[in-house]
C-alpha cells in the first residue's frame, strides 16, 4: 500500500469523527483517570478540569503506566466504551533507563560516546516497551549553562555540538528498526524551546533570548534530534520573546514546520497550557484553548481547555476545523506509523517483561555506559587503589542507594548495591555522617590510622531534577568543613562526588583524588569500585564548565570574546571584563578530565592554508599513550571564527573522537570539515560564512590543546 493510500486511509478515518472525537484525540490524561472508578474520580481532579466519564472516553493519549497489565486494562476498558475504536497512545518519561537505569543524562554527556548513548536509549526502550509504553518524553536536549537549574541533570551540558549529538543518538536508540517495532518507543523531545536558559537558573522562570543566541546555541540539538526522526516536540514552560512557548506560533510555525519543514506532533508540558492564563496572557481557558490550537499545539497534557472550548469555538468560526483537522491528522498518522490500528496492545507483553527487565544482560550494558561517565577531576597518584589496601569508608553516600538519580520514575532505588555494599570487604571504618562531630575518639583514631579515607560526598538526588534550583550550588550540611576535618585526621583523602549539576569545588579540590560521578544508575557502585581499584580507568569528560562561584554563573566556554577581554597576562590592565574577586575561568572546564594514564598530542596537521568553500579540510594529529595502561581519550577539536558579521565565541566544539590505545601506543587522528562548519547562524536562522582567518584547536579539553590556522576564501587565486 502506498503513502498516498494510507493518507486516505486516516483522512477517510478522519471523516468519520465527530468535532468532539476530534478534540478527543488531543487530550492526554494521566491513567488514574481510567484505573479508578470514574465516579469517585469525577468529585476529584476531574471535577478541577470540568470532566466526565464520557470526555474521559474521548482521550487520544495517556500518560503513564506502570506494567503490561495495566496497559492491557486501561487499552481493553477504553477500547470497550469508544464508538471510533482508535486506540489509546500511552506516553511515559523514560528518561535514562526503565527499570534497568543507566547514569543520568549529564553523566551520559561526559562519557563523549554517541554510541552508549543509542545503546541506553534502545534498553530503555526494549525495557519500556514490554510494559505497552510507545512514546518515551525523551531526550530532553536543552542547552543548560547554569548549574542552578536542577535540570542541568536531565540534559546534555552547555555545548549545541555534544547536546546535539547525544541527543539525536538517543533518538536514533529509541526509535531503531522503526516506531512500529514492538520493543522501539517514539522519541518525543524536549522542552521547545530554551529552557535551560530559565533566568537566574530558577526552573519555570522566563527566557529572554535575542533571536541570534536562541539560533545560534539552542536550537540546533532540537533540530539535530528532529533530523534524527524525533516523532513528537514537546513545548516547555517558559516564555520566549515574551509569549508562552506553548503557544508560541514563531516557534511551533514558524520554526517547526516551515523553517524545519518538520510533521512531528507537539505536545503541551504537564498543565503548560493552562499555565498560559499564570502568564497573563489569556483571559480564561476558552481563549487558551484558541491560541493554543492556532499557534500550532497538537496534544494538550493534563489539561482541559481543548475538550471543554474547541468545539463552541468551531461552531462560532472563531477557529477554523481545519485546524483541528491538521493537529489530529498528525496524531492519526503516529498512532498508523507506531501500529496501534493493527495491535491495540502493541508491545504490552507480561512474559517478556518478567524475562529482560533488570537482567544480567541490561545490567552489565548499565555498567559498559557508567564505566565511561565518571570524570577524574583530581589525582596525585594515589588512585588507583591496591588490592591489599584497607580503607575507611565515610559521609553521606558511604552506604546509600539513591544514586538512580532525580527521575528514575520506574527505577527502584533499593534493587541496587551502595558503596558499602561492594566495598565491605575491604573496609576497616565506616560511617555516614558527614560532622564530624559525630565521631568518637575512636573513630578518629580509626580514621587516622588508615590507609586511605574514600569520603562519599554529594548532594541528594532530590536536589536537581524539575523544580529543584538552587541558589547555592555548595556541598551541601557543610560537607567541605567535614572534608576538612577529615584531612586534618588523614590527608590521604579520596573524594567521590554524587550530584546532579557542576558544585563548588574549591575545597575538595585539595583532595588527593577526586571522582565526579553524578549518578550513575543502577550499577554505580559496582562502576566506582572497580574504577578505585584500576579495573576501569576513568575516561569521562565534562560537559558542563564547574564554576568558582555562583556569582559567575552564567559561565560557559563557547563565549564571546567581549571588547575588553581578560588575558591572565595582562593582569594589570583594570579596565577589561573581570572580576575584582575571581578569576574569569571555572575551576573544572567543558571537557576536562583526567585518566591514570597520560595523553600526548603532537603533529597537528591540516590539509589546507587556504580552504575554499567547496572543499574539505583534513585535520590530522597524533595521539599517543605515553603513560602505563591501557586509557581512553576524548579527542577534541575546536574551531575559532575570527572575523564575522556577528561576535563569534573564542572557541566551538565541532568534532570529537573517543580513542582507546594501549601504553606506548600511537595513533594518528583524523578529522574532516566541511563549510558547514564553518557557518553561523544570523538573527533569522540563515546559516551564513565569511572569508576570513580561523582556529583549529586539537586537544585534551577546551583549554589544553594545539592549535593552527586556515583561511576561508572564495578562491585561490
Ligand atoms: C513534567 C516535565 C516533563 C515531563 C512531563 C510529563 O512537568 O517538565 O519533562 O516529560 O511533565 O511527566
Amino acid at each position: 500500500m502506498n503513502k498516498k493510500t494510507e493518507e486516505i486511509e486516516i483522512r477517510t478515518l478522519l471523516k468519520t469523527l465527530t468535532t468532539k472525537e476530534k478534540i478527543g484525540q488531543l487530550m492526554q490524561l494521566a491513567p488514574f483517570f481510567f484505573i479508578h472508578d470514574l465516579e469517585v474520580e469525577v468529585a476529584g481532579p476531574l471535577r478541577e478540569l470540568n470532566l466526565d466519564a464520557d470526555k474521559i472516553y474521548l482521550s487520544g493519549s495517556i500518560l503513564g503506566v506502570g506494567s503490561p497489565e495495566e496497559m492491557i486494562r486501561v487499552q481493553k476498558k477504553y477500547l470497550e466504551r469508544s464508538r471510533h475504536k482508535i486506540p489509546l497512545l500511552f506516553m511515559a518519561d523514560v528518561i535514562h533507563g526503565y527499570k534497568t537505569i543507566f547514569p543520568v543524562p549529564i553523566a551520559l554527556g561526559a562519557t563523549f560516546h554517541p554510541e552508549l548513548a543509542e545503546l541506553t536509549a534502545r534498553i530503555s526502550a526494549r525495557e519500556a516497551s514490554t510494559s505497552g509504553i510507545h512514546v518515551t518524553f525523551s531526550p530532553m536536549a536543552d542547552l543548560a549553562r547554569d548549574p542552578r537549574w536542577g535540570r542541568v541533570v536531565e540534559g546534555f551540558g552547555e555545548d549545541p555540538y555534544l547536546t546535539g549529538t547525544m541527543a539525536a543518538s538517543m533518538v536514533k536508540g529509541y526509535q531503531k528498526g522503526g516506531i512500529n517495532q514492538d520493543d522501539a518507543l517514539a522519541s518525543c523531545i524536549k522542552h521547545f524551546a530554551g529552557y535551560g536558559a530559565s533566568e537566574a537558573g530558577r526552573d519555570y522562570n522566563t527566557v529572554d533570548l535575542s533571536r541570534i543566541a536562541l539560533f545560534s546555541d539552542y536550537l540546533e540539538p532540537y533540530k539535530r534530534a528532529l533530523d534524527a526522526g524525533a516523532r513528537l516536540v514537546m513545548t516547555s514552560f517558559n516564555t520566549l520573546d515574551r509569549i508562552p512557548a506553548t503557544i508560541n506560533p514563531f516557534l511551533l510555525r514558524t520554526v517547526l514546520r516551515e523553517k524545519w519543514n518538520s510533521g512531528a506532533v507537539t505536545i503541551s508540558d504537564y498543565d503548560s497550557l493552562g499555565q498560559v492564563k499564570a502568564h497573563g496572557v489569556a483571559h480564561d481557558d476558552r481563549e487558551i484553548a484558541k491560541k493554543g490550537l492556532t499557534a500550532g499545539l497538537d496534544i494538550e497534557m493534563a489539561s482541559s481547555s481543548y475538550i471543554n472550548h474547541l468545539e463552541e469555538l468551531i461552531q462560532t468560526n472563531e477557529v477554523d476545523e481545519s485546524l483541528l483537522d491538521e493537529a489530529v491528522l498528525r496524531v492519526l498518522q503516529l498512532k498508523k506509523d507506531i501500529g496501534l490500528f493493527e495491535n491495540p496492545y502493541k508491545g504490552a507483553n507480561p512474559n517478556k517483561h518478567q524475562s529482560i527487565v533488570l537482567s544480567k544482560e541490561h545490567l552489565d550494558l548499565s555498567y559498559r555506559v557508567a564505566k565511561e561517565s565518571a570524570v577524574l577531576l583530581e589525582n596525585d597518584g594515589i588512585l588507583p587503589l591496591s588490592n591489599d589496601v584497607s580503607i575507611a569508608l565515610v559521609g553521606p553516600y558511604a552506604n546509600n542507594k539513591s544514586v538512580i538519580g532525580p527521575w528514575s520514575w520506574h527505577g527502584k532505588r533499593d534493587l541496587h548495591n551502595s558503596l558499602y555494599d561492594v566495598l565491605k570487604d575491604r573496609v576497616s571504618f565506616t560511617h555516614t555522617s558527614a560532622d564530624i562531630e559525630d565521631y568518637s575518639k575512636e573513630d578518629k583514631a580509626k580514621l587516622q590510622t588508615a590507609s586511605i579515607v574514600v569520603l562519599a560526598l554529594g548532594e541528594p538526588d532530590y536536589f536537581s531534577g524539575e523544580a529543584h534550583s538552587r541558589s547555592d550550588i555548595s556541598l551541601p550540611d557543610h560537607q567541605d568543613d567535614f572534608f576538612q576535618a577529615i584531612r586534618s585526621i588523614n590527608p590521604n583523602t579520596v573524594v567521590i562526588l554524587f550530584n546532579g549539576r557542576p558544585l563548588l569545588l574549591n575545597q575538595v579540590k585539595e583532595s588527593r583524588a577526586l571522582l565526579e560521578c553524578f549518578f550513575l544508575g543502577s550499577m554505580s557502585s559496582e562502576v566506582i569500585k572497580d574504577i578505585l581499584y584500576g579495573i576501569v580507568n576513568p575516561s569521562g569528560k565534562l560537559p558542563i564548565s564547574f564554576p568558582r562561584a555562583v556569582g559567575q554563573i552564567p559561565l560557559y566556554y563557547n563565549h564571546l570574546n567581549t571588547g575588553r577581554p581578560y588575558h591572565v597576562e595582562n593582569k594589570s590592565n583594570e579596565y577589561v571584563s573581570k572580576y575584582m574577586d575571581v578569576v574569569n575561568t571555572p575551576l573544572y572546564p567543558f571537557g576536562y578530565g583526567l585518566s591514570y594514564t597520560q595523553f600526548f598530542y603532537d603533529n597537528l596537521t591540516i590539509s589546507n592554508e587556504i580552504l575554499c568553500p567547496d572543499e574539505t579540510l583534513h585535520v590530522s594529529v597524533n595521539l599517543t599513550n605515553i603513560g602505563q595502561v591501557k586509557g581512553q581519550e576524548v579527542v577534541q577539536l575546536y574551531l575559532r571564527d575570527h572575523v564575522a558579521r556577528v561576535s563569534r565565541p573564542i572557541q566551538e566544539l565541532k568534532r570529537f573522537q573517543k580513542i582507546e590505545l594501549q601504553s606506548n601506543e600511537t595513533k594518528m587522528i583524523h578529522f574532516y570539515l566541511t563549510i558547514s562548519d564553518l557557518q553561523y547562524s544570523m538573527e533569522d536562522g540563515e546559516m551564513v560564512y565569511d572569508q576570513g582567518l580561523f582556529t583549529v584547536m586539537v586537544g585534551s579539553s577546551s583549554t589544553d590543546y594545539l592549535e593552527t590556522t586556515f583561511t576561508l576564501k572564495e578562491s585561490h587565486k
